[in-house]
């Protein structure tokens, strides 16, 4: 069956000050009662044919990890908790290991990411599956609205099945002005992040294209030290790995990739804007969560966690509240926050 393997090692700073290094977008309810990890870990249940899942996560937060799975009755076979982080091509070497590197089936699936359509996404699986157990790899294509810089880019071939094409060139976070040329030429898709291949292969082009990555994975893992289902890879062996991310190392080089392109209400909820546009407003086209009043206030987004928010006669806003932060802005600016994550770290 199916092994989920869920990336939970990521910083998810655009969503200051919700998100924070102790507490990233992952483990925060977002757009519902419960958090980004417990959605993603839904997904893919037992009774549905998949196995326990693994997940790869920094060390810091195995406890978080534990906790939200627990608390929806979801076991996971392995915790992986890295001592430090060197990007998804090694997280995933460590989960294809953990798995026993051999012909199962890996889905790949970033622990932050919106998809509103569960059964299209299990279709799409569905589709893919039969080339994967050929060896194929294979990823999930989006319909591109806009000319994002912050995503891969897919060009997508002929088809080889039913939904599924060949990837005719995977183009990883491209410069704005190739990224408008894609969109306006159509044909192609984003990468949405999600992947599913066989364990082997993907060490096997791992091992290819990055073999120092491959031997610090296996390295650190035959020297791991281990408590039940968690596993904490050796730091020295995994500090030796260089690091990369799957789209770069694999993706953009291996043959015989895959896309499949599905509409599926997907949202990587890389800001405070994309959080926004999924969220159901108000009468007023306000959406509030927490305490907030709002007053002759238009299209504004607030959220907090504690603070009371009040809030006259303004409109367009994002309003965000949390500990001893708050964080106000024009709606349609929210890539910024990134420069005040840098002001908060020169500090
Ligand atoms: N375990 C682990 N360790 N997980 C990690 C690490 C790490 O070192 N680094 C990142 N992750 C997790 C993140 O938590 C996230 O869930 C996922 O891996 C993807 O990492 P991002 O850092 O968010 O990648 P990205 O947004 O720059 O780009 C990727 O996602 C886009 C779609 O959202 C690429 O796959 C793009 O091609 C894609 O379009
Ligand atoms: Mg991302």
């Amino acid at each position: 069956s199916i092994v989920p393997v869920i990336l939970s090692g990521g910083s998810g700073t655009r969503l200051w000050p919700m998100s924070r290094a102790e507490r990233p977008k992952q483990f925060l309810a977002l757009t519902s009662d419960e958090t980004m990890l417990q959605l993603t870990a839904r997904r893919t249940p037992e009774d549905a044919g998949y196995a326990a899942p693994i997940i790869v996560g920094n060390a810091a937060h195995a406890d978080a990890v534990e906790d939200q799975l627990n608390a929806i009755g979801v076991a996971p076979s392995a915790v992986i908790l890295e001592p430090m982080g060197r990007n998804t091509a090694p997280a995933i070497a460590l989960a294809a290991i953990a798995a026993g590197a051999g012909e199962q089936p890996l889905l790949v699936m970033p622990s932050d990411h919106v998809i509103a359509d569960v059964p299209a996404f299990h279709a799409a699986i569905a589709a893919a599956l039969p080339l994967v157990s050929d060896g194929w790899l294979v990823t999930f294509g989006i319909t591109p609205d806009a000319p994002e810089t912050g995503y891969g880019w897919i060009k997508v071939g002929a088809p080889i099945a039913e939904g599924v094409h060949h990837v005719d060139r995977f183009i990883e976070k491209p410069p704005l002005d190739r990224a408008e040329a894609m969109l306006a030429e159509g044909g192609h898709a984003w990468n949405g992040g999600i992947f599913l291949f066989r364990a082997d292969r993907y060490l096997e082009v791992l091992n290819r294209e990055a073999p120092d990555m491959v031997a610090a994975a296996q390295a650190s893992m035959d020297k791991a030290r281990r408590d039940g289902i968690r596993v904490w890879p050796d730091a020295d062996a995994f500090a030796a790995s260089p690091s990369d991310s799957i789209d770069y190392a694999v993706m953009e080089k291996a043959q015989r990739v895959a896309v499949v392109p599905v509409a599926m209400g997907w949202s990587d909820l890389g800001s405070w804007d994309a959080l926004d546009a999924i969220s159901d407003s108000d009468d007023g086209g306000n959406t509030h969560a927490g305490e907030v009043i709002a007053v002759d206030t238009n299209n504004c987004f607030v959220r907090s966690d504690g603070l009371r928010v009040a809030l006259v006669g303004v409109s367009d806003l994002i309003v965000v509240a949390s500990g001893d932060d708050v964080l106000i802005l024009p709606k349609g600016r929210s890539q910024d926050v990134k420069k005040i994550i840098e002001a908060l770290k020169a500090r």
